[in-house]
């Protein structure tokens, strides 16, 4: 016998990715929306190696006040506005469904209970936001049953947190800034799927920071209202490379894709070391990583790697899976077995390395010591898929929370 509404507990599980960007989001035009002043465009990361994975859940029984669990940790959601805003939308959608066919369970008068874990460390350093909201607005869009695309989900997403429009798809993924000031045309779109470009892998370098950086919101902040740079960058800078990056993902281009993501990494670092006081990211270990991707890409002849760095010191190297050897490897060899991570689905071919891809005498040895030195952890992975509907439920049929 089917359980009755009153007693049945609703639920629905996805999964969702980290996304790292190559022509940054820096800048708010409107910060209670979460408008950019300027267009941004990401790779999503393969979920085999980092991915969230959110249960939302909801019956007539549970306690009045939504709540939700993240990694084991209950989260005090009244205080959070930006959750509060995706949660309000959310069921707003799911209102007008219900007000239109009245055979449907009013799941929008239910309260939610919402069970979130990342598979990897928050130690990590990541930013875990871009896909625990978008794990958070797709579970529930898919509790609600809600006929939206991922495109129109993104708008809800961007207001848990600016990046997180962005996981909601897999592959290469822009995010159109818009110009309406309702944010009804600022979204997420796939610019082409991870199948048109499979080959693409990702290595993160994992520097621990001394001090915690500036949040991005305060930093955004103080870079629109101080920085002189800063109004070309999004006029001017922007626009431009966010139509050679498209071409040069439409064409698999990767010296073109390569340089841009290293010139807009730098003109984003740049326009935070010109805010007033001035705001760092990168540290000497940073700038290490940046002089290692130089020097490998001059030893072999081509471009072959390029870095990205978001707001923290950690490096992202892009390369494509023929040159492992060369990329990976190299990192392999200079960092030693000390470092973690060397592991898991992308580790497959450098398990048999011998040698380093680049002879290490190509390589400024005080940029070795750095990266010996400053390098935890490493975490191989490439680009991969959006988010991804699963059983494997963090709420039992009871209703309770589980574990792992
Ligand atoms: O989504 P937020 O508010 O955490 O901002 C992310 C900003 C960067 O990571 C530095 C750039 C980007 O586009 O992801």
């Amino acid at each position: 016998m089917a359980a009755s509404p009153d007693s049945k507990v609703f639920r629905a599980t996805t999964t969702a990715p980290v996304n790292i960007a190559v022509i940054k989001y820096w800048g708010k035009r409107d910060a209670v929306l979460n408008l950019p002043t300027n267009s941004s465009l990401s790779v999503t990361l393969s979920q085999r190696s980092l991915r969230t994975l959110t249960t939302a859940s909801c019956a007539s029984f549970y306690p009045a006040q939504d709540e939700l669990i993240l990694n084991g940790k209950p989260q005090d959601i009244q205080s959070s506005k930006r959750t509060l805003a995706c949660l309000a939308s959310l069921r707003s959608l799911r209102r007008e469904i219900e007000a239109s066919d009245s055979s449907l369970p009013q799941l929008s008068a239910f309260p939610l209970r919402i069970v979130s874990e990342n598979n990897f460390p928050t130690a990590a350093g990541l930013a875990s936001s871009a896909a625990g909201f978008a794990a958070l607005v797709r579970a529930v869009a898919d509790l609600y049953q809600l006929p939206q695309s991922a495109r129109d989900l993104s708008r809800i997403a961007r207001q848990g947190s600016g990046s997180a429009c962005r996981s909601l798809m897999g592959g290469y993924v822009a995010w159109r800034a818009g110009s309406l000031e309702d944010g009804s045309d600022s979204l997420a779109e796939e610019v082409a799927s991870q199948s048109h470009w499979p080959e693409m892998r990702a290595v993160v370098l994992v520097v621990s920071a001394e001090k915690k950086d500036v949040p991005s919101t305060e930093g955004m902040q103080t870079t629109v209202a101080t920085s002189n740079l800063f109004a070309t960058r999004a006029t001017t800078v922007v626009p431009e490379r966010m139509d050679a990056i498209e071409t040069a993902i439409q064409n698999r281009d990767f010296p073109a894709f390569a340089e841009i993501t290293m010139r807009d990494s730098n003109g984003f670092h740049a326009t935070c070391l010109d805010s007033w006081p001035p705001i760092f990211y990168m540290n000497d270990v940073s700038r290490a990583a940046v002089r290692l991707v130089h020097d490998i890409n001059r030893a072999v002849g081509r471009t072959v790697c390029s870095y990205t760095f978001d707001a923290g010191p950690n490096a992202v190297i892009y390369y494509l899976e023929k040159d492992t050897e060369l990329v990976a490897g190299t990192i392999k060899t200079i960092l030693g077995e000390k470092s973690e991570g060397w592991e898991g689905p992308f580790y497959e071919p450098l398990k048999n390395l011998t040698a380093p891809g680049v002879a290490l005498d190509q390589v400024d040895p005080r940029t070795v010591e750095l990266l010996k030195d400053g390098v935890s952890r490493v975490i191989l992975t490439g680009v991969g898929e959006g988010p991804v509907s699963v059983d494997d439920h963090l709420v039992n049929e009871k209703g309770d929370a589980i574990y792992h």
